[in-house]
């Protein structure tokens, strides 16, 4: 397996079920906790909408979190044992499903909003997701990503898109492996969401006020009736 692919991440997720599960229970990641959490859960609210797909849903907080919104809310995940854990929690309704096998066989239904919570991280897979989101799209249906944002985790290397190695500084020695993923600049978000027809109708920049930086980039698109 290449240490710089798709298949990577996966590897690396289903390796870190566990750890992520409990660091997202106990809510130990300030910037959520301070900013993203209520940013997607806020930006959600704001689109008239009744059946929502949670893309990469982890353990599921977001689904809950909708659920009790009044939202019909599905998650999907390639994880087994995060899916497991979204289920035990009772709320929404959970699939096992890979960002490249979504397609009308595997999702029978469409939906008004599609989600995706820091869940976008490869580079083929993306793209797939990109690709599928009209079909899977009510119209009028938005898709709506939250991501780290492109200024804030450049770092020192060239803002390009390419891929990056992954690191879990900041959290607990449990654990293991870090996921590799694939940097995109924000012209280069912009670009996915025209070339899958979508307008966008807003781009927002949530900062945390701790840091003065921006905690995320928040983008929603629309698919023309
Ligand atoms: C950083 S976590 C975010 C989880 C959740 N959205 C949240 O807000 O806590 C990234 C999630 O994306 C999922 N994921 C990444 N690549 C995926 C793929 N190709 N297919 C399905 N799920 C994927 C991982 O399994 C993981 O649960």
């Amino acid at each position: 397996m290449q240490a710089l692919s798709d298949q990577k991440i996966l590897d690396s997720w289903k390796k870190n079920a566990s750890p992520w599960a409990k660091a997202i229970e106990e809510k130990q990641i300030e910037s959520r906790r301070l900013v993203t959490d209520q940013a997607i859960v806020d930006a959600v609210c704001s689109i008239t909408a009744k059946k929502v797909i949670d893309l990469g849903c982890g353990e599921g907080w977001l689904v809950r979190a909708l659920t009790s919104q009044g939202f019909s809310v599905t998650g999907i995940d390639a994880v087994q044992g995060l899916v497991d854990r979204a289920k035990a929690h009772g709320q929404g309704s959970f699939k096992v499903l890979e960002y490249e096998n979504i397609c009308s066989g595997t999702l029978h239904e469409k939906y008004d909003v599609a989600v995706c919570n820091f869940s976008l991280l490869g580079k083929e897979s993306v793209e797939h997701v990109f690709s599928i989101i009209p079909k899977i799209l009510n119209d009028n249906g938005c898709f709506i990503i939250q991501t780290l944002h492109p200024h804030a985790c450049c770092g020192d290397l060239p803002y390009l898109d390419g891929w990056r190695e992954g690191s879990w500084q900041g959290f607990s020695e449990a654990f293991v492996d870090p996921a590799p993923w694939y940097f995109r600049t924000l012209e280069s978000w912009f670009d996915l969401f025209s070339g899958s027809g979508l307008t966008l109708d807003r781009v927002a920049e949530p900062v945390n006020k701790k840091t003065g930086k921006p905690a995320s980039l928040l983008m929603i698109g629309r698919l023309a009736s």
